[in-house]
């Protein structure tokens, strides 16, 4: 009694208490219907407004406002069909509700008479990293080491390999190579305190809003005016803030729902120019390079490399490798004993919005799929059922032709090796129980996703910083990367997935053993790379670097009289 005494007086600086309301505007507690955030924050917040003015698709208000998000529950309900149920199952850490996947039982205790919650369970913040984790990977405060389970959301983190904590690599669970030696945190904004919507901040929040113009406040606001004084007032940004997020343009993003490049990128908040007096030619090499590209030269944890739906598990699942782990399968059951030892990102050439060319790291993630022609004779994606008739006579029963065509070591079961059409044959057996099933012309198809990276950002200390890194003959610049070790037989390279905005960048070579690797070509993304472009300085300054005179004066000087003659012969280019 005592605690719960008063909660629903508002204290200062304190969220009032929020009424758990269903669909119809009734207490939870009384109807047992399934909680509705919106109706729930209807009453005090422009519900209607804020879920119109989004990206986000999926607008459950408690996912990103409460603390102590149940992210796993939250999940499972909507992978169990349970969807409506999905707000329940995601307060089922505060102590308000337990949800047993079939029902919810409120605890009144903590709850008054007109159904609003004690203030202190369910408690209402401005998003924090816990909340944006529920989608965006994993997100980790505290002091408890960092671990990679195998059942938690981390889609994010499987993507790209990032991770979104203060805390040293070498204080986690996780079995990196050479731990003892990673005393780097795993993302220099998370060390200094920043939260996701520091930077992800909403579109009219007047804390941010400094920038009238180009941030969206006012586009009217003249010209002259270098600082508008004229502010959303607080409380209506409070009732009516907007949820367009301030966002950029990653290689990867995919709807286009609300605008795009509102957001301060990395040199809208650092004066780079400012922070690199070791870096001569500043300006050809910032418009050449993101901030990206030397300040995040590694991930530390294990990402998707390929996702193979040409043919399943017997669980009917596609097969998945994942780059930076040993064994290739991050969602294995011995996960925590596994080396983990990340990856080096491609560099490719990301189209800024001034049509010009950066290069960004990325991760490249490959599918591969069946495709067939329907009635029209358009080619379409197989959906998967009908790959799962084809292949299995009986639920995790393969059918005969199949067996007898994977089964190498001839055990009357597939393993992971083992599922893999990697010749002409094995393509045809199953293009053959396709056609038998009806479907046109079913073909193996592949593309790959060049997924830009932005998180885990490195502190100078362990930013790239060696000009032979990028100006020698085996530059970073075109360094390699794996697209598959061994893949299914196919009949012409990857393809880049949908319209990725980049620029020429290099090609897809078969490894000679069945598998593919992507070579970054700097020539088709329009760069000059002195030292490692063929070019008659090549020698002058390879020169330089060996007499050691970069970091002089003199080093300096001869480097911009070189650079003035390569201007003046036409190669600068403008930017
Ligand atoms: C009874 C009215 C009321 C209801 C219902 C209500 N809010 Fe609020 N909300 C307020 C008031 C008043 C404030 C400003 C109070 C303060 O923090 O000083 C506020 C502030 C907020 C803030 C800013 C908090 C911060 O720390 O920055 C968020 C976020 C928020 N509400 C979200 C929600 C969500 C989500 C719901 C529904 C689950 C909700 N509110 C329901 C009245 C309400
Ligand atoms: C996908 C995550 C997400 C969802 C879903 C979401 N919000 Fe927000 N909300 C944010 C972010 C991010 C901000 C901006 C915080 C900032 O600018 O500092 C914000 C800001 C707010 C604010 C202003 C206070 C503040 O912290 O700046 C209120 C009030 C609010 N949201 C209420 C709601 C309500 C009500 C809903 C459901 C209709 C909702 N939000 C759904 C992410 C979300
Ligand atoms: C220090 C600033 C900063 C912080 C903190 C930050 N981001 Fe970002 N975020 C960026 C930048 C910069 C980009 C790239 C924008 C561009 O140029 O396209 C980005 C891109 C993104 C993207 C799109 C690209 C991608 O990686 O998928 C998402 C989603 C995103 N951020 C979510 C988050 C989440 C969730 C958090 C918190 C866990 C977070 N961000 C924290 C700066 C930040
Ligand atoms: C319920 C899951 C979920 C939560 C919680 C969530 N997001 Fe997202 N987010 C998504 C999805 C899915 C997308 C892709 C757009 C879409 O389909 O909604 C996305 C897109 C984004 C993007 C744009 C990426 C691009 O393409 O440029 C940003 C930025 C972002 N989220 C930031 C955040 C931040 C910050 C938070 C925490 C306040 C958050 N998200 C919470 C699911 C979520
Ligand atoms: C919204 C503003 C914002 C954005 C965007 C942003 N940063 Fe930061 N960054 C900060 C702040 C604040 C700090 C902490 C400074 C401090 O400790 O005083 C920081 C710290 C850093 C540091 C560590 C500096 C030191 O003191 O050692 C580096 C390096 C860095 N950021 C690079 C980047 C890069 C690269 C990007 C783009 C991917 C980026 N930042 C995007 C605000 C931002
Ligand atoms: C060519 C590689 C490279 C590029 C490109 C680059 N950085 Fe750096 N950055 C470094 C290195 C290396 C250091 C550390 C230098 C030292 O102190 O020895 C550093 C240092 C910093 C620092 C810390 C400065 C300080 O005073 O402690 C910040 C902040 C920073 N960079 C931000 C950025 C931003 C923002 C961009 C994009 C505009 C950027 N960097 C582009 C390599 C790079
Ligand atoms: C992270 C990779 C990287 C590092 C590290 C790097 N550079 Fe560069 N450098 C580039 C790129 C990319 C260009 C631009 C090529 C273009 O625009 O066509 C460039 C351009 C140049 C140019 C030609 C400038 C002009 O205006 O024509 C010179 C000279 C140069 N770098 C010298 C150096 C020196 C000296 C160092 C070490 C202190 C260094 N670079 C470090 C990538 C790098």
């Amino acid at each position: 009694m005592s605690a719960f005494a008063s909660p629903f007086d508002a204290r200062p600086g304190q969220h009032p208490p929020v009424p758990l309301l269903d669909e119809a505007k009734r207490p939870v507690i009384q109807s047992g219907r399934p909680l509705s955030p919106e109706a729930s924050c209807a009453g005090c917040h422009d519900t209607e407004f804020i879920t119109t003015n989004t990206f986000h698709k999926d607008m459950n208000c408690f996912a990103c406002h409460v603390a102590k998000p149940d992210a796993k529950a939250y999940r499972e309900a909507f992978a169990n069909g349970q969807k409506e149920r999905a707000a329940d199952a995601l307060l089922g850490k505060t102590g308000i509700v337990t949800w047993d996947g079939e029902r919810s039982r409120w605890n009144a205790s903590q709850m008054d008479a007109q159904g609003r919650a004690n203030p202190e369970v369910v408690k209402i913040t401005a998003p924090r990293l816990e909340n944006c984790g529920i989608c965006h990977g994993v997100t980790h405060r505290g002091s408890e080491p960092v671990r990679l389970d195998t059942d938690s959301p981390r889609d994010a983190t499987d993507l790209k390999g990032q991770i979104f904590s203060a805390q040293r690599l070498s204080d986690s669970a996780i079995n990196l190579a050479g731990k003892e030696h990673l005393s780097r945190p795993w993302d220099i904004h998370a060390e200094r305190l920043m939260e996701c919507r520091h930077c992800h901040h909403a579109a009219n929040n007047p804390i941010f809003n400094d920038k009238v113009r180009s941030l969206g406040g006012s586009p009217d606001a003249p010209m002259h005016l270098k600082f508008d004084a004229r502010r959303v007032d607080f409380m209506d940004y409070l009732a009516r803030p907007d949820h367009n997020l301030a966002r950029g343009r990653p290689t990867h993003g995919t709807s286009e729902n609300g605008p795009r490049g509102t957001m301060r990128r990395c040199e809208d908040c650092h004066d780079g120019e400012r922070s690199h007096p070791w870096l001569p030619f500043e300006k050809s090499h910032f418009a050449a390079l993101s901030c990206e590209s030397c300040h995040v030269p590694k991930m530390f944890a294990p990402a998707v490399e390929s996702v193979d739906e040409t043919i399943l598990d017997a669980q009917g699942k596609p097969v998945t490798f994942s780059r930076g782990i040993e064994g290739g399968d991050a969602r294995a059951k011995q996960l925590a004993s596994l080396l983990v030892t990340g990856y080096e990102p491609v560099w490719l050439s990301r189209v800024t919005a001034k049509g010009q060319g950066k290069l960004l790291p990325h991760n490249l993630v490959t599918r591969f799929q069946w495709v067939f022609k329907d009635e029209a004779g358009e080619e379409r994606e197989l959906p998967r059922e009908t790959l799962v008739s084809a292949l299995f006579a009986s639920s995790g029963v393969y059918r005969d032709e199949v067996l007898a065509a994977l089964d190498r070591d001839a055990d009357k079961s597939l393993s992971r090796g083992e599922l893999l059409l990697d010749t002409q044959e094995r393509v045809e057996v199953v293009a053959k129980l396709l056609t038998q099933r009806g479907v046109k012309e079913p073909r193996l198809s592949a593309s790959t996703l060049p997924v830009s990276l932005h998180h885990n950002v490195a502190s100078g200390s362990l930013a790239i910083k060696e000009c032979e890194d990028c100006h020698a003959p085996h530059s970073r610049v075109e360094r390699p990367m794996q697209v598959v070790a061994k893949g299914p037989y196919l009949r012409e390279a990857p393809q880049w997935a949908r319209h990725a905005p980049l620029r020429g960048v290099g090609k897809m070579v078969p490894n000679g053993v069945g598998g593919w690797v992507f070579v970054p070509e700097t020539a088709e993304a329009s760069l000059y790379i002195p030292g490692h472009d063929r070019h008659w300085w090549l020698d002058a300054l390879g020169a330089c670097l060996i007499l050691g005179t970069m970091g002089g004066v003199g080093g300096h000087a001869t480097l911009r009289i070189l650079g003035a003659r390569k201007r003046r012969q036409g190669k600068g280019g403008e930017r």
